[in-house]
């Protein structure tokens, strides 16, 4: 009786479960079922590595099971047939031990390669730079002035009220101004970032962009960076479990035509961002 009850009702679960998944993901702006849009320089590299596993993945997911599903008619038990003893082939382990080797170190010479295009050759000069800044639960964001610069940032005076580790009297941080949740970039151009935390780890992820950074406090992270292609609203989410409010943890981040940007930023500045602190959103409301 019960079984029949679970029999009729699990089908609807499974619908109203699948029917509720895009619901869930709304904020996305594109397929549920599929990569984001990449929209970063960095990203083709990322998504042509994917693509390129994904086929190796499933070519070899659809040949060994074909093996198996043939060697299992093949090879069942009849009566009057006896069963066959094998030793193997040196031959075939040969073969098949030696092409994966070959294929996980392309893999890996390839990854490595574009990792060290990614984060560890220098950003280039004409980057712009913005700090960014995670702390439970929201986003620190700080983007520079006239001058271009930022205010030097030092992990070791990072505080409650200096989430940026900034010295008041840096000329650089002058004209700097701060938002909160609240991330611009201007297409096309290179935008070098400033990553650091105030309390726990934190972790920099916008999917469009494939861009993932963890942010441990106690250390500024000056070697990220990214050019987005395309104009358009994306989030920055936190991604790494930071407490009980980590799931509201994220930040509204578009990407708009450089006049569209400058504008923007000359409207927030200068704002007196001698302190480094946060602007809008008032630093007491965070529970700890
Ligand atoms: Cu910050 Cu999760």
């Amino acid at each position: 009786m019960q079984s029949r009850f679970y029999r009729f009702v699990s089908p609807f679960l499974v619908l109203l479960f699948v029917g509720l998944l895009p619901a869930h993901a709304e904020i996305r702006e594109t397929s549920v079922w599929w990569l984001p849009r990449n929209v970063n320089m960095f990203g083709h590299a990322i998504d042509f590595i994917f693509y390129v596993i994904l086929v190796l993945t499933g070519v070899t997911f659809i040949g060994v099971f074909s093996v198996l599903g043939y060697f299992l008619v093949k090879y069942r038990a009849r009566p009057g047939v006896p069963a066959i003893h094998s030793h193997g082939n040196n031959t075939l382990e040969v073969v098949w031990t030696t092409i994966p080797v070959f294929i996980f170190l392309g893999l890996a010479i390839y990854g490595n390669e574009e990792w060290s295009r990614m984060r560890r050759k220098t950003p280039p000069a004409d980057a712009l730079p913005v700090a960014v800044v995670g702390e439970q639960f929201g986003w620190n964001v700080r983007y520079p002035g006239a001058d271009g610069k930022l205010a030097k940032m030092d992990a070791k005076k990072v505080s409650k009220e200096n989430p940026f580790g900034v010295d008041a009297s840096d000329p650089a941080g002058l004209d700097d101004f701060t938002t909160y949740n609240d991330l611009v970039f201007p297409v096309n151009r290179p935008v070098r970032l400033y990553l650091g935390s105030k309390d726990v780890i934190h972790a920099f992820y916008v999917p469009e962009f494939r861009l993932y950074q963890d942010m441990v406090p106690g250390r500024v992270y000056d070697f990220v960076w990214l050019k987005a292609e395309a104009t358009g609203k994306f989030q920055l989410a936190c991604n790494q479990l930071c407490g009980q409010g980590h799931y509201k943890m994220f930040g509204k981040l578009s990407v708009v035509p450089v006049a569209e940007y400058e504008a923007w930023a000359k409207g927030k500045a200068p704002a007196p961002a001698v302190t480094g602190t946060s602007s809008a959103t008032p630093v007491v409301s965070n529970q700890r």
